[in-house]
């Protein structure tokens, strides 16, 4: 057999990836295992055709069977979003996003959305930018860690926009999403919600119902609470599906179809396990946000109970989010630096977010969110040496190593499929 120095060198450094990250605490709120079914459908043939177009009207031939799987991935996401229409055609949040605005607003227009520094996400200002519209900061409340809604009313019949995007990258709470639904309805505004980080809780009826509160159109992620490949989704009314599905066509072009197979397997997951797997998320992130404190870790969002959706936030020691991660990292805790509310630029990243979707998807349950947090001070406030730790870390982890909340129970989460 012909051998590749570079092919091996590649393999390497993905089969060592794969075993270092399967050696730690994988806490990034926006990441997820997938369970091995989906895995397969991101192996397939389909990895490799076209799909332009719509279902059952494509441009190019040899889709009769992409056209049977999109008619079931379309029927599942319905059931399991209760949505009028669907659209799975933009291949990140991110796409998601500028779909809504390609497809929603014209130059000139204004949208109201929360800035970084307070958990808004980049793609808000990115998308505006590139359609020419006036991005408006919605006001936030630090002591609540939500939207604040009497200052939002303000800004709403002040700058009367077009959309107002709810959703963020860091969202402990629910959004006030029927207060919000009432004051656009005195200045005809659309309500959207981008739910790229809690749409796995969505899917499994927790946290918040945004189609049902009041939200006419949700952006998502399929890949950080909602574990499946990763990718974006659009959630909408049907008055605005012909307008969503035109743009996401004409922006996304090639669909990348075998990540809809893989999307079809995970939504038929949720079908089954959703539920039980989001209560699960949102009771480890209550119980590790709860131990953290009591430890004396300044987590946010006291004055409500820490949280109610997979992710904790907390102030880093001398407000340098960069240096906790980083020292985190090296005792193989794997986290992420964020700006908090109180930093003068996005840049400067007080705090460090947590997310517990993946060690849930492995079978964690609240008493390992116990050990999760002592492992956590010992590195980030007792000053312990990571690496000292990284061995407990180890030790906790090499206790879950299977996809849970799937059919086929056993899967290795972190196995490198060599071919
Ligand atoms: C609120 C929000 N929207 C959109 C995105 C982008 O999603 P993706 O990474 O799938 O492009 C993110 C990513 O973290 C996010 O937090």
């Amino acid at each position: 057999m012909l051998m590749s120095k570079e092919v091996d060198a590649i393999r390497n450094i993905v089969t060592e990836h794969t075993q270092w990250r399967g050696a730690c605490l994988n806490l990034i709120a926006s990441e997820n295992v997938v369970s091995m079914a989906v895995k397969e459908m991101l192996i397939s043939d389909l990895g490799n055709r076209y799909a332009i177009g719509f279902l059952h009207n494509r441009f190019y031939s040899g889709t009769k069977y992409i056209d049977e799987l999109e008619g079931i991935t379309t029927d599942l996401a319905r059931r399991v979003f209760d949505a009028e229409h669907v659209n799975y055609v933009p291949i990140s949040g991110t796409m998601a996003n500028l779909v809504l605005f390609n497809s929603m607003t014209a130059p000139g227009d204004v949208v109201t959305a929360l800035s970084v520094i307070d958990g808004g996400h980049a793609s808000f200002r990115e998308c505006s930018k590139i359609h020419g519209v006036s991005l408006v900061p919605l006001p936030f409340s630090m002591e609540e860690m939500n939207i604040d809604v009497g200052e939002a009313e303000k800004v709403i019949a002040r700058i009367k926009p077009r959309i107002v995007l709810l959703g963020a990258s860091e969202i402990l709470f629910p959004h006030p999403i029927k207060e919000i639904r009432r004051i656009a309805d005195e200045t005809g505004a659309i309500v959207a919600y981008d739910s790229a980080h809690v749409l796995g809780l969505i899917a499994g009826k927790t946290f918040q119902d945004p189609l049902r509160e009041g939200a006419e159109i949700v952006t998502g992620s399929t890949h950080k609470t909602f574990f499946g490949p990763q990718g974006g989704i659009i959630l909408c009314k049907g008055r605005y599906a012909k307008e969503i599905d035109n743009a996401a066509w004409q922006l996304v072009n090639n669909h990348h179809v075998h990540r809809v197979a893989g999307l079809s397997v995970a939504l038929a997951e949720f079908l089954a396990f959703g539920r039980e797997y989001a209560a699960q998320v949102v009771s480890n992130a209550r119980r590790l946000a709860e131990e953290l404190f009591n430890m004396g870790i300044p987590v946010l969002g006291e004055k409500n109970g820490f949280t109610r959706s997979h992710q904790v936030i907390f102030r880093a020691r001398n407000n340098n989010g960069d240096a906790t991660a980083k020292r985190l990292e090296e005792a193989n805790i794997i986290t992420t630096k964020t700006p908090l509310p109180t930093d003068k630029t996005e840049e400067e990243c007080s705090g460090v977010r947590l997310g517990t979707q993946e060690v849930t998807r492995l079978g964690m349950k609240e008493d390992d969110m116990v050990e999760i947090a002592k492992l956590i001070k010992r590195v980030a406030a007792d000053r312990e040496n990571p690496s000292s730790v990284r061995e407990d870390v180890r030790k906790l982890i090499s206790q879950f190593m299977t996809v849970k909340y799937s059919f086929g129970e056993g899967d290795e989460a972190y196995k490198y499929i060599s071919i």
